[in-house]
């Protein structure tokens, strides 16, 4: 809100502005014209080049009503939308009226189209193709850039598409996981062992994933796996949802199933982290990219 002196300081200055360009006009319309034989071909005085002089010929008629008739719009257009000062237009329009309105009006719309999904139950909703096209757009926006835009996700970063998941893919499970995000602790458990027996774990961690493997290394680096990694990992190798320690014994991999990479994920650990969604996206936008998220790997 405008103090009461800059209210007046608004008022004085614009009316005083078109007062102004009314009486400037009138003026310039009074000038008389040098044109004393009134045929038209009176001039201002002004000679230049020795010939070439300056007509002083009265502006036309229908320019000096559009002269007027921006006057009258100035002032209509004041008095419907405001503009002096603090008065309000006739119309009562405002930036901030016009923007809640707006906002008021979208937000509406899609309460309708939420209201419609929350009565759907999880299934009905994972195969509603309406419903996983605004799904796929919350995706795009908040999830794509980690997970891909076909969310088949990357080094580190999941692959959303397929069966295989690190804290469970039921739908309950992927709304926590998207509310609370998740942290995946991979500890450096090695530290006490030497390379020999660091190449021996590695071996045998490419074993269980089916890649052929020296039979005596893995045997050697299974000892230390079932004193240091089943904990998380199981003694078979098949992880722990509830950790988010993945599955060894597949082909998937979060980071790589390569030597190097695995030797890397043991001597300097792992820490995935999956921010969590419950300040950015309302519950209703969650549940709709959780179904989207099923419907791809059904
Ligand atoms: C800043 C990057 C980032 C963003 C943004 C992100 N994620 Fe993730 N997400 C991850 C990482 C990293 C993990 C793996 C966490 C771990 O290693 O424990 C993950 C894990 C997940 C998982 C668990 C997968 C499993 O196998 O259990 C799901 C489901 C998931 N994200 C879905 C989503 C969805 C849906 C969105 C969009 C709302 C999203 N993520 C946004 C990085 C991200
Ligand atoms: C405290 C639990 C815990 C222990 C103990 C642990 N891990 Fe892990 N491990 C994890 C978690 C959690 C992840 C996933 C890290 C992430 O999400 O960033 C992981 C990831 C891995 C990966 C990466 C898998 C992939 O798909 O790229 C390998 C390999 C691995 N662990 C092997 C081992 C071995 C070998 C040991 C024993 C020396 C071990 N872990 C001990 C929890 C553990």
């Amino acid at each position: 809100m405008l103090t009461s002196f800059w209210h007046w300081y608004v008022i004085i200055i614009t009316i005083g502005t078109i007062l102004g360009c009314f009486w400037l006009l009138q003026w310039t319309k009074g000038v008389s014209n040098r044109d004393e034989e009134g045929d038209g071909t009176g001039t201002t005085g002004h000679v230049w080049d020795e010939d070439l002089v300056e007509l002083n010929n009265p502006l036309p008629r229908w320019w000096l009503q559009l002269f007027y008739g921006t006057i009258v719009f100035a002032f209509v257009y004041m008095v419907l939308f405001g503009g002096f000062g603090n008065i309000a237009g006739v119309l009562d329009w405002s930036q901030e009226g016009q923007y809640e309105a707006e906002m008021k009006t979208a937000t509406e719309a899609q309460e309708a189209i939420f209201a419609r999904y929350r009565e759907m139950d999880n299934e009905t909703l994972i195969a509603n193709a309406e419903a996983n096209a605004t799904g796929q757009r919350l995706y795009a926006n908040s999830c794509a850039m980690c997970h891909g835009s076909d969310a088949r996700g990357a080094r580190g970063f999941p692959n959303l598409t397929d069966d295989d998941w690190l804290y469970g893919g039921s739908f309950d499970t992927i709304m926590q996981t998207l509310e609370n995000g998740r942290a995946g602790i991979m500890p450096v458990m090695v530290a006490g062992l030497d390379d020999k027996a660091i190449g021996e774990l590695v071996v045998y961690v490419q074993s269980m994933s089916g890649q052929k493997a020296d039979a005596v290394m893995a045997a050697n680096g299974k000892k230390n796996f079932d004193m240091l990694c089943v904990a998380c990992h199981g003694a078979d190798g098949s992880g722990n949802q509830a950790l988010g320690a993945p599955r060894l014994n597949d082909q998937i991999w979060l980071y790589g199933g390569e030597p190097e990479t695995i030797r890397k994920t043991l001597t300097e650990g792992r820490n995935g982290n999956m921010p969590a969604h419950k300040d950015l996206l309302s519950e209703d936008r969650r549940r709709l990219i959780t179904a989207y998220v099923l419907s791809l790997s059904e």
